[in-house]
């Protein structure tokens, strides 16, 4: 593997940014009235404009050279065919598996994987109509009305970015509800509003050791155990996703009411396999197999779709091109749509957990930056907030806007006007206001010149600014799956050009395992283990405030 920065492309790219510095994309568009046409893409019923970027054709042509320098057609076809590209793991990545049909069958190491997805959709599908239709009861005999997702990470983030985004598709019979936090806040608020009698609790972790998760399990069994007096409630209560058949058992969760998947599903791709049980128990099981085809759809574009004409991978190259061009640190995005308001928690874990990496796929420190710091919030609400930044800020900031055509909850003119300050986000920050306009304006409101002089820098829109635009017809199951799984493919494209493992998290765990001997620190009967001064002072301080010797 040729180091990225010795690859021809990268070469050609550094030169061609040197010749890109001063490009103005209103000059640009004045001169060619073809570029909207030109730059952007449709993908079913999704359009991506992608023409407010500071790009030329030959900037295109560049960065889809440097993916096919990078192999990211040969690894792009490796994933799908379940080769162990999670290398530091040893694992397949197949998570576009979960969501294809079973036939043709896919074999992958004397596995038929469709058959053994299919067997367990089948079996999540019969538990969720028989909670649906009421022949799934409690222990004393009532049907479920309150569903309590345990879990965090991607065990949390994807299903419940799901459920609120397609809350308008709920079934009526069941409320979904997600715990995460280790705070036991978030469990003791949660339980508040809910009666044991008809509550079930889905326990989502793919290692079923995960600390937030099993503490959180524990304490919802004994909030049931402590109402309903008991054991045998746990088998009508509990029940568990896991990849980790012994440790559900272990924990008393009977391994019938178990929902499996593999170790070549990552978390963070997992909503597509058992852990979107609580989605299809707040959406039902058409909805749920609506959103699995939307993201099959986007595999086959993905797969299929020459680079050039590929939105995963414009998507991808675009974010490089800032990143490691313009050396932009940062990546807003901003979906106009309330519904969405989950989708940059989940889009963090998603890019920054997959390619917050630093060595690459030949074991060496890489020498450019990777993944973006992700961030966000939906519109309007960051137009009131920190858009100042964005517009006026020192920082260049690629940015994503999503907005529907046609909202699902019609009322009055709002959704009008949702959509006219979403293209006039884009528009200000494409066009800007120059300080000549601006002092003109106030010298005909009426002030002075030496006045107008003074205050309109402040005023000033530099512009020029980048943004993408993805428009959809409206928020549905099946559009949603095409939302997901473009962004799961960015980030595939990105990390494959960064010659890095997507698919691995081995920065999580340092933090866990310090975590257990401070925990010990904080309550024994003298401080143990080796600590930085900083870390005994905060020590020293909590057991001062329990009356502890320090
Ligand atoms: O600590 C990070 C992480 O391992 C994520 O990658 C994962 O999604 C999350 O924790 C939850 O893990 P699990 O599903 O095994 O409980």
């Amino acid at each position: 593997m040729k180091p990225l920065k010795h690859l021809p492309a990268w070469k050609a790219l550094e030169a061609h940014f040197k010749a890109m510095r001063d490009f103005d994309m209103r000059t640009a568009f004045r001169e060619d009235a073809q570029r909207f046409d030109r730059l952007s893409l449709r993908c079913g019923n999704l359009l991506l404009d992608y023409s407010k970027n500071r790009v030329t054709d030959e900037t295109l042509a560049l960065l889809a050279r440097l993916a096919r320098e990078s192999g990211l057609e040969g690894l792009r076809d490796d994933m799908f065919s379940g080769k162990r590209i999670n290398f530091t793991e040893d694992r397949a990545v197949l998570h576009t598996a979960l969501r294809a049909p079973a036939r043709p069958p896919l074999l992958v190491e004397g596995i038929e994987i469709e058959a053994e997805v299919a067997r367990v959709l089948g079996r999540m599908q019969h538990f969720v109509e028989s909670v649906h239709n009421g022949s799934w009861r409690g222990h004393t005999g009532k049907p479920i009305r309150d569903v309590v997702n345990i879990g965090i990470g991607g065990s949390d983030l994807g299903p419940a970015m799901v459920c609120h985004a397609l809350d308008h598709y709920a079934v009526e019979s069941v409320r979904v509800h997600f715990v995460s936090n280790l705070d036991p806040a978030h469990l003791a608020t949660t339980l508040k509003t809910l009666d044991p009698e008809t509550t079930l609790f889905i326990v989502a972790s793919k290692t079923f050791t995960t600390l937030e998760t099993l503490a959180n399990a524990n304490s919802a069994k004994a909030w049931l155990l402590a109402a309903l007096r008991a054991p045998a409630a746990v088998a009508r209560h509990f029940v568990a996703l896991s990849t980790n058949a012994q440790a559900v058992e272990g924990f008393g969760i009977d391994p019938e009411n178990m929902f499996i998947f593999w170790d070549w599903v990552g978390g963070r791709y997992s909503l597509w396999s058992a852990i979107g049980l609580s989605i299809a128990l707040q959406i039902g099981w058409g909805n749920f197999q609506a959103l699995l085809a939307g993201a099959h759809a986007m595999d086959l574009h993905f797969r299929e779709a020459p680079l050039d004409a590929n939105m995963p991978a414009i998507l991808g190259l675009l974010g490089i091109w800032y990143a490691n061009f313009w050396g932009t640190d940062t990546y807003g995005i901003f979906p106009y749509d309330q519904r969405l308001r989950l989708l940059v928690p989940f889009l963090q874990q998603l890019d920054m957990e997959s390619n917050g990496k630093n060595v690459n796929r030949a074991n060496k420190r890489v020498n450019y930056n990777t993944g973006p710091i992700v961030w966000g919030a939906p519109g309007t609400n960051g137009q009131h907030a920190f858009f100042e930044l964005v517009h006026q800020g020192t920082r260049l900031i690629p940015t994503d806007f999503l907005v529907a055509a046609v909202n699902h909850t019609p009322l009055a003119d709002q959704h009008e006007w949702l959509l006219a300050n979403c293209l006039a986000q884009t528009e200000a920050l494409l066009k800007g206001k120059s300080r000549a306009v601006i002092e003109a304006e106030l010298i005909a409101q009426g002030m002075s010149r030496e006045e107008a002089r003074a205050l309109a820098p402040h005023k000033v829109f530099p512009g020029n600014r980048p943004s993408n635009t993805l428009l959809y017809q409206k928020l549905d199951p099946h559009t949603l799956g095409m939302l997901i799984a473009l962004y799961e493919h960015k980030v595939f494209v990105q990390g494959a050009i960064w010659q890095i493992n997507s698919f691995d998290q081995w920065g999580v765990e340092l933090g866990k395992q310090l975590a257990p001997p401070i925990r010990a620190a904080l309550s024994s009967v003298r401080v143990i283990g080796e600590h930085d001064g900083s870390t005994l002072g905060l020590i020293a301080d909590i057991r001062r405030r329990r009356g502890l010797s320090t």
